[in-house]
């Protein structure tokens, strides 16, 4: 595949992959980019992951055709893009490779040598001639790695970057560019906005036509959106409007309460993510809570402390500076209930965050006050709009349980009824006598 008429992707599709970086589900794989530069002098531009350095090299040896390149340009030493460097110094040994100091120091690590008779130490605004591409070295320290370099070619105007504008999935899936670069730059460079803000102001000065990436599509077209979102996200400001609800439950007496909000904070027209966290993907939760302006946290008080996946939810968003948002809280236990004091407590450090004025605190099972608690949360969270439970929330009458996951539905089932955790339809109901 050309990028330019110089400038050839010789990268792979991992469609194998269970987990990338050890935690991260993949569902349609991961792309390992690397691109080679054809001028007078021949650049390549990273390697790709250890289980692919055949196929790799196999696509650099096409790409060359028949010539043999100058340079190695390694912008970051994470596996996924430096696993194959020995094999590459192995295959050409006359090439040099350009890298930033701290990388060099990491390859000793990584392979027992800094390949000191090829290495070409490259910082700040170091250049590179290749003939008519002259190509530029940026420093993105923390984006994702400290080594990490991006690169600039002033002749097509294309910008390497490295892990920036990054995504999960294989190059060869159809999908939505957004949702999988925001659960990939939040998860696994969410904490270094600061880093991520400042390497755009340098990206700034630059005249950028092309995007090329190490994971995900190059991007050629309307560059602005994925700058706009990288500085949405890199600033913390929140991308839409809308509630997040991250809840756990036991005995579905927790699902129960955060479907009823979610019930009356949608008939106000409210976008509402709800989030399982025992089920969901613990990654697009995290990356829902970024995205969106409000937050509630719903769990069970658990061992004088919270429940597991919501300690872990909340460790994942202080880890990765959470701010800049609205959250409340709902909290349950049988005897002595104190998770909101613990989710306060957890949330203590992160900056600028507006706390509901009305938590709901059940005692096991909702009864009419903590109803009542409910609605003046849903209240808030619609800025002071008024709102009521829905009909069937009031106590009598038929109650169905869900076959699948446990919820309890109160009222007649209509005919299009789905349940709201696990979206199966009235089929997989039974009433509760
Ligand atoms: Fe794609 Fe930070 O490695």
């Amino acid at each position: 595949m050309n990028i330019t008429s110089d400038i050839k992707y010789i990268g792979v599709n991992d469609k194998k992959i269970d987990l990338f970086e050890g935690q991260y589900i993949v569902p349609n794989g991961m792309a390992y980019n690397s691109y080679c530069i054809i001028d007078e002098k021949i650049a390549v531009m990273d390697t790709v992951d250890i289980n692919f350095t055949s196929e790799w090299l196999a696509n650099l040896a096409n790409a060359l055709d028949g010539k043999s390149p100058d340079y190695l340009v390694v912008q970051h030493m994470e596996p996924d893009h430096s696993a194959s460097i020995a094999h590459f110094a192995n295959a050409y040994p006359e090439a040099k490779i350009v890298s930033s100091a701290k990388a060099f120091a990491m390859m000793k690590n990584f392979f027992g040598t800094d390949f000191p008779e090829k290495q070409i130490v490259v910082g700040e605004g170091s250049t590179l001639s290749l003939g008519k591409h002259n190509l530029t070295f940026v420093t993105a320290p923390m984006v994702h790695w400290p080594e990490v370099i991006v690169t600039y070619d002033s002749f097509d105007k294309v910008l390497f970057s490295a892990d920036g504008f990054g995504k999960f999935g294989a190059l060869d899936t159809e999908e939505d560019w957004a949702c999988e670069a925001r659960r990939y730059y939040i998860g696994i460079v969410g904490k270094y906005g600061m880093q991520v803000q400042s390497l755009l102001k340098k990206a700034a000065g630059l005249d950028i036509e092309i995007i090329c990436p190490l994971h995900g599509p190059v991007l050629t077209e309307n560059l602005g959106y994925y700058i706009n979102l990288y500085d949405i996200w890199s600033s913390y400001r929140p991308e839409e409007e809308g509630v997040v609800i991250a809840y756990t439950s036991v005995y579905g007496n927790t699902a129960k309460a955060v479907s009823l909000l979610a019930e009356m904070l949608e008939a106000k027209g409210v976008k509402v993510a709800l989030n399982d966290l025992a089920r969901c993907d613990m990654a697009e939760a995290v990356e829902d809570a970024f995205r969106y302006d409000k937050l509630v946290l719903a769990t069970t008080t658990y061992n004088a402390d919270i429940f597991p996946f919501m300690k872990e939810f909340i460790n994942h968003l202080t880890e990765r500076n959470f701010q800049n948002r609205f959250v409340g809280f709902i909290e349950n236990g049988s005897w002595a209930p104190m998770a909101a004091k613990v989710m306060k407590e957890m949330l203590s450090k992160s900056k600028n965050l507006t706390l509901a004025q009305n938590d709901v605190k059940i005692t096991s099972a909702l009864n009419a006050e903590s109803e009542k608690q409910l609605s003046a949360l849903a209240e808030e969270l619609c800025g002071g709009v008024a709102v009521t439970l829905p009909e069937e929330a009031a106590a009598g009458g038929k109650k169905y349980v869900c076959k699948i996951c446990g919820y309890i539905h109160e009222g007649e089932l209509s005919e299009d009824f789905t349940c709201p955790l696990c979206k199966k339809p009235k089929e997989f109901f039974e009433e509760l006598k």
